[in-house]
């Protein structure tokens, strides 16, 4: 695995031109993105997300004010995030089949695991992986992670497939935001005093990947309880 701090902090960024993995991009005091971080595992993390959306697939969920998500959402783990016009929370419960959500595959944990301790956050244990499924136009708008009980452990987030124009804000929503393109195979980490700053997905451009075709799928990985 590679250590933070060893590249420099910018890199010259051409249109949808990934840098050459792997590197390490500083983008808060406790931020980081590790490019092309998950390449190693694709080939292992694709099968298991699979089997994965076989018991829990894809929807698109409403928010308490009464939209629906561009953004379908699955969960794997012990807990999985919803929202529903009541509100948001983790259940230990698919709300569509009221089975559990199903088990985290180790290749994803150990992932999450890996990428958190090189940001300096050693012995992550995730109870929750959130995986968002983002076809073109579809995008996140401005929000803070803070349904976990503890803001002690990082948000890690690993991007596949078409690339993202990532928002990473301050902890004020009005605060400026700084553009962080993803692309196939990064993973972000965010923590400690950098928790609970506000961030985004801008709405996707067309295109097809080359292994996942129309779409980016994004993990969330956190420490919901
Ligand atoms: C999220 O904040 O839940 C998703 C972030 C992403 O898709 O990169
Ligand atoms: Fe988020």
């Amino acid at each position: 695995m590679h250590r933070k701090g060893d590249t420099p902090a910018t890199l010259d960024l051409f249109a949808d031109d990934a840098p050459q993995p792997p590197s390490t991009e500083q983008i808060g005091p406790a931020s980081y993105v590790f490019r092309g971080y998950a390449l190693p595992v694709v080939d292992r993390l694709l099968p298991a997300l699979e089997a994965v959306l076989q018991t829990a697939p894809f929807r698109n969920m409403v928010t308490p004010g009464g939209f629906t998500m561009s953004v379908g959402l699955s969960s794997c783990g012990a807990l999985g995030w919803t929202t529903d016009r009541s509100g948001y929370q983790y259940s230990a419960l698919d709300p569509q089949t009221d089975q559990p959500w199903p088990a985290m595959p180790q290749v994803f944990r150990d992932l999450a695991q890996a990428a958190a301790s090189d940001a300096g956050f050693a012995d992550f244990e995730p109870d929750a992986c959130l995986i968002n499924r983002y076809v073109p136009g579809a995008k996140m708008s401005l929000h803070q992670d803070k349904n976990e009980h503890g803001y002690q452990w990082p948000v890690v987030s690993v991007s596949l497939g078409l690339p993202a124009m990532f928002l990473f804000g301050g902890l004020e929503r009005s605060d400026k935001t700084q553009k962080v393109p993803l692309f196939h195979g990064d993973v972000v980490v965010w923590g400690g005093e950098d928790r609970l700053r506000f961030h985004g997905v801008l709405p996707i451009k067309q295109g097809s990947h080359s292994l996942l075709g129309e779409q980016r799928i994004n993990f969330t990985f956190r420490k919901a309880r």
